[in-house]
């Protein structure tokens, strides 16, 4: 019977058989999926293996000291930080369409992704964490029209120049089964239960163009609400929840005076796998409860709404 320790093994032997005596470099992200990739790429080849944490900016407060100390600190992981936030806010300057925001994000993690691995003197094999979703979304159906529903940067041909095999242990698997593989590789719970995060991150929870200043504010909110779920004890029993800020100042009353700020969403779903979703129903206490901390501690925001959209119709992130 097919267990996920056979599973282990066996990817392990395939890695090696594929991989050799070369080189191999893996895109890092602090997501499960990059996680549970390196670790797994990691235990099969060691040190034939360097990991590139490209940085751009747009993940959640504490995020990238948190992927530095675990993967240099605890796996023992050869782990290139490098932090390009400037380069893609400068890109990103005025882009509002979604499909532009992914493609641009796509782009320079490429480049700046190369640019690492050409210092390194190149490598031979490019390891991904794609899952088997990722794989089917981004298929264009034959005997129809092509159909791409959101292009997902971390699936698809590489540059030419680039010229490295791929390695992708987890094509096979859903997200479910990722998790148990990363439980049976030692990984922290902390990073094995982590709820999907998009390669473009925050981008595309910021409808219309991206600033430092809305970057820094989505955090706030994002960390108040999920700092709230964990201390209800719900983090587990969701798939994914995040804040959106809104392209909308509203009018508001505080103390004695009005104002006029931006308004956020708040959006949690269950999902088995990603491609179907359902509101989280959290009651109202709970709700009233992060709703007042936002609007209390968060300047800049004074309207808290929650998106109880199901997917389909609607997709999970907002763009
Ligand atoms: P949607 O919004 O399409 O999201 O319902 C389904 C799942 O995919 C994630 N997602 C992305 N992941 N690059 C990624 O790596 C992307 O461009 C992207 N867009 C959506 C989303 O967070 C959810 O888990």
């Amino acid at each position: 019977t097919w267990t996920m320790a056979g599973f282990r093994e066996l990817e392990i032997a395939r890695i090696r058989a594929q991989v050799g005596k070369g080189r191999v470099i893996c895109g890092l992200s602090g997501g499960v999926d990059s996680s549970v990739a390196a670790v797994l790429i990691h235990e099969a080849i060691g040190d034939q293996l360097t990991c590139i944490f490209v940085d751009h900016g747009m993940l959640r407060a504490g995020e990238a000291e948190e992927v530095v100390n675990t993967f240099r600190g605890r796996f023992n992981i050869r782990l290139i930080h490098r932090d390009a936030s400037e380069l893609f806010l400068r890109e990103l300057e005025g882009v509002t369409d979604p499909e532009i925001k992914r493609k641009t994000i796509g782009r320079l993690f490429i480049e700046v992704f190369d640019a690492e691995a050409q210092k390194l003197g190149g490598a031979d094999f490019l390891a991904q964490g794609t899952l088997y979703p990722d794989v089917i979304e981004s298929v264009s159906f034959t005997g129809g029209p092509s159909v791409t529903i959101k292009s997902h940067h971390n699936v698809g041909g590489l540059p030419a120049r680039m010229r490295m095999s791929l390695v992708e242990p987890l094509r096979e698997l859903f997200k479910d089964e990722v998790r148990v593989l990363g439980r049976e590789l030692g990984i922290p719970e902390h990073i094995v239960g982590r709820h999907p995060f998009p390669g473009p991150g925050l981008a595309i929870r910021i409808p219309g163009d991206i600033t430092r200043d809305k970057l820094d504010l989505l955090r706030r909110v994002d960390t108040v609400f999920l700092e709230e779920i964990r201390a209800a004890g719900l983090y587990d029993a969701i798939w994914q929840a995040f804040a959106v800020l809104l392209p909308v100042r509203t009018v508001g009353v505080m103390g004695d005076g009005r104002t006029y700020d931006q308004a956020c969403a708040l959006r949690a779903v269950t999902s088995t796998d990603g491609m179907t979703a359902d509101v989280y129903p959290f009651d109202m206490g709970f709700l009233n409860r992060v709703a007042g901390r936002i609007v209390n501690e968060v300047r800049g925001i004074n309207r808290v709404t929650y998106d109880i959209t199901s997917k389909p119709p609607g997709t999970i992130e907002w763009e």
